[in-house]
């Protein structure tokens, strides 16, 4: 595992934006496994602005989100679909039908776990997945405590991810305790993984991430048992190391 530590905030959306750059021009057709919450925004305003710059396209690419909110439509506002148009997908040249993000409102769920597993075997995996971290070293919506080898499939949020998730909701807003995620296994399936994280907050889970045990406790230290790992932190999230 790789681990880079940068300035701050803005080079390490400089260096993710770098790494997804030349995936996209060794590998046009790239299969692209992206992340929400608020630590890739700067990357993605990155890619949107390489793309204007006519830098990069993403017309061959396709796309595969980590996780999604049970029972939110994809017209949902706070669903991870409309984030994904409203941050990235709306602003590129990507085909809409190449971007996949799990089916949080199916009618039976538990099949489109199954279904979206088969559609990342379909294209032949993920070239590269993007990952955040939550305070509690989960990644996607693998809360502390998943199996290191689990597939896509339904999770219950933690009482802390559903706090630190609650600032994207509306006061009285109803927010999903459960959600649809990517495994862990599904995740280290990846042939290249780049995790950012920023900012104090996520120092302790930096922290068990890189030096802690292999465990189950920090779903994030998963990454350890990966050959393509990059793990890239501003000063602020390193500073427990
Ligand atoms: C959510 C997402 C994770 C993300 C995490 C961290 O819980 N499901 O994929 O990594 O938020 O969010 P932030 O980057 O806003 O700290």
């Amino acid at each position: 595992m790789q681990v880079v530590i940068l300035a701050d905030g803005a080079a390490v959306a400089d260096y993710g934006a770098k790494v997804f750059k030349q995936q996209i021009a060794q590998k046009p057709n790239s299969v692209l496994g992206l992340a929400t919450g608020s630590t890739p925004l700067a990357l993605y305003k990155r890619l949107i602005a390489a793309y204007q710059a006519a830098e990069l396209s993403f017309a061959q690419v396709k796309t595969f989100n980590l996780d999604e909110y049970l029972g939110l439509a994809p017209e949902h506002p706070q669903s991870y679909r409309a984030f994904m148009q409203q941050h990235l997908f709306a602003h590129i040249d990507i085909n809409p039908e190449h971007t996949y993000v799990p089916l949080g409102a199916a009618a039976d769920p538990w099949q489109a776990c199954m279904d979206y597993e088969q559609l990342i075997l379909n294209v032949g995996g993920i070239d590269l997945q993007l990952l955040g971290l939550g305070r509690n070293g989960h990644i996607g919506f693998n809360e502390p405590t998943s199996s290191l080898q689990s597939r896509t499939r339904i999770k219950t949020l933690t009482a802390q991810t559903i706090t630190d998730n609650a600032r994207f909701f509306k006061a009285g807003e109803y927010q999903p305790h459960l959600s649809i995620t990517m495994g862990i296994g599904t995740i280290l399936e990846a042939k290249k993984i780049m995790l950012l994280a920023t900012g104090s907050a996520k120092a302790p889970a930096v922290q068990a991430l890189v030096e802690g045990p292999l465990s189950a406790v920090c779903p994030a230290s998963a990454l350890q048992l990966h050959p393509q790992a990059i793990v890239v932190v501003d000063e602020a999230a390193a500073s427990a190391l």
